[in-house]
């Protein structure tokens, strides 16, 4: 049986970011299910809006430029005042500060975090992730994940460690704290 939407007037999203390979476009998929609400991937939206491969934009345009449309995007949404939606970030989206100060305004973050192992064997499967093609890409795993733990905690409502954790899991997980979260608004 799928649980009720969290609360009749919660105007909330849920939001979730965390590493590459670390599970959001799954988890926010089965979460999406399970409540319905839509889902929103940012990655999907800018390739939908741009008309390109987010590894065509890191190319042609550079970092950079990507960054300036994942913050247009996460700007338009609280503009929009968008309600009742999981949003699944791309790894690099909480960056930027106010990035992060805009997707807690959004709602409830919730980090998906995962070990350099596991990160390492679930994104060697692929090479669509241009930040990730390197000759040693662990290395390069264990360097940035040093780097942006902290701005991931920095930004999160609820942190879930996600290696050894089944889906269905993590997802009762996220949905129950949630209902806590917005029924103490
Ligand atoms: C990135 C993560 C990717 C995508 C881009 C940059 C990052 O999304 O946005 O390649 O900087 O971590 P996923 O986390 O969905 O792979």
């Amino acid at each position: 049986m799928s649980p009720s939407p969290i609360t009749a007037e919660a105007p909330k999203n849920i939001i979730l970011i965390g590493f590459m390979g670390c599970g959001k476009s799954t988890v926010g998929r089965a979460i999406s299910q399970q409540l319905n609400y839509p889902l929103l991937d940012t990655d999907h939206y800018i390739e939908e809006q741009t008309g390109s491969k987010i590894s065509q934009i890191f190319q042609q345009h550079g970092e950079s430029y990507f960054r300036d449309l994942e913050t247009d995007l996460v700007t338009q949404l609280l503009q929009k005042d968008i309600a009742k939606q999981i949003i699944s970030t791309g790894g690099g989206l909480p960056l930027r500060k106010i990035n992060r100060s805009i997707l807690k305004s959004l709602g409830y973050v919730v980090w998906l975090k995962a070990g350099a192992d596991c990160i390492h064997e679930r994104t060697s499967k692929t090479n669509h992730r241009p930040l990730l093609q390197s000759k040693d890409p662990k290395v390069l795993i264990h360097q940035m994940l040093e780097q942006r733990n902290p701005i991931y905690e920095d930004c999160a409502h609820l942190t879930i460690q996600t290696d050894d954790l089944p889906i269905n899991d993590t997802v009762h997980g996220i949905i129950e704290s949630a209902r806590y979260f917005f029924s103490s608004y």
